[in-house]
């Protein structure tokens, strides 16, 4: 078999592609700042009900897609579907976030779910998968995705989120078997959870490590970047060729040789570094996403358009797919979006 040229702008960009003008997408696209989410979110009931609907769900996916015509969908579900699926308690509060059951020893990690049993919670992702290869219009780019073990560990430990993640870093530290143990079940978890993403339709995976900026040192190589690196191993080799992007947030230095040593096809950029800096030290080992502050999907103006320019800009000379550098807030304006795009789309020299 000969592997043929991809010809989606995304996975020409994965493939280490310069290309004229950077293919775009956007962390949370399906969210609370389009009416047309509220809507559905509103007839699905609430936030989880929505991510176990896979034809709301899919609706939910496609709805940015129509709107801005963006070259990647992402999977609507949500990263802590994965702690549910290997029986925590899953909860979300109006105006707060998630809440979850906690954990802090090895009677409580002894007492999840065994991995195989996940897909009995998981399989209506599947679905919302296969309806969206289905659907999706043939240039746009299916991303499915997951959290990386720290994070989601996180959430598990704490039952909520955190500010400095310090009930998983106190187990970390005062547990360290326990903790081990529960960042192997969720690496194995998450293998088996995107591996049959990929089986469904998804042609890229994503792995958000959105706490990996509070792991310093030798806890960033052990807790970061090495589950990233054994989920991105695994998956290739069971589906070779599979791209793979990393999204260790605010990790800073650590930014620099993370897809040489993951060997993931793309690190994905927050805005606490310049795009300037991330060319410099992390571009040189490949493709890079990001990494326009997610603040001028709120104030606009000018100074969108010249922020958004400079991202561009600053990634030019090698691959890139644009992207914000978080997650878009439920206060932004939708026109904002479309500005955005706009100038990515124009911006020339
Ligand atoms: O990006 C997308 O459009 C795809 C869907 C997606 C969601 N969450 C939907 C969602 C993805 C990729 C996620 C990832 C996710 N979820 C992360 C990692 C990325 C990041 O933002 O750092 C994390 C940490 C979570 C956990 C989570 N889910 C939190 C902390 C919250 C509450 C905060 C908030 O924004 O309300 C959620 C809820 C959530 N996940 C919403 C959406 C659209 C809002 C829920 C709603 O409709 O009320």
């Amino acid at each position: 078999m000969t592997a043929t040229a991809p010809t989606k702008t995304i996975l020409r960009a994965l493939a280490g592609e310069t290309l004229p003008t950077p293919p775009i997408w956007m962390m949370r696209q399906a969210g609370r700042y389009l009416p047309e989410y509220k809507a559905t979110r509103a007839q699905a009931g609430d936030f989880l009900s929505l991510c176990y609907n896979p034809e709301l769900a899919a609706e939910v996916t496609l709805q940015p897609i129509r709107r801005y015509g963006f070259d990647a969908a992402i999977l609507f579900a949500d990263i802590l579907l994965v702690p549910q699926a290997l029986g925590a308690d899953l909860w979300f509060v109006t105006g707060e976030g998630p809440r979850l059951s906690t954990l802090n020893d090895m009677v409580g990690v002894e007492a999840l779910k065994p991995v195989d049993a996940i897909h009995d919670t998981l399989s209506p992702v599947y679905e919302t998968v296969k309806i969206l290869s289905r659907e999706l219009p043939a240039e746009t780019t299916l991303i499915g995705f997951a959290g990386a073990p720290w994070t989601v560990a996180t959430y598990m430990i704490a039952g909520r989120g955190t500010p400095d993640q310090a009930p998983a870093h106190a187990m970390r530290e005062g547990a360290p078997e326990a903790f081990d143990a529960l960042i192997d079940r969720i690496t194995a978890a998450t293998i088996e959870y995107l591996s049959m993403q990929i089986d469904a339709g998804a042609e890229v995976v994503k792995i958000f490590d959105s706490w990996a900026g509070s792991l310093k040192g030798d806890a960033f190589l052990r807790y970061s970047l090495e589950p990233a690196r054994k989920i991105t191993a695994a998956l290739k080799a069971r589906h070779p060729g599979i791209p793979v992007i990393a999204f260790p947030r605010e990790a800073g230095d650590g930014y620099i040789g993370f897809a040489r040593a993951t060997r993931a096809d793309c690190v994905a950029i927050d805005n606490s570094v310049s795009p300037e800096w991330a060319a410099e030290h992390v571009q040189v080992d490949g493709c890079v996403q990001g990494n326009l502050a997610s603040s001028h999907m709120v104030t606009g103006g000018q100074a969108l358009v010249d922020a958004t320019e400079r991202v561009v800009r600053a990634f030019r000379n090698g691959p890139h797919i644009f992207n914000l550098g978080h997650g878009i807030t439920p206060d932004a304006d939708p026109e904002n979006v479309a500005l955005m795009i706009e100038t990515v789309r124009n911006c020339r020299d």
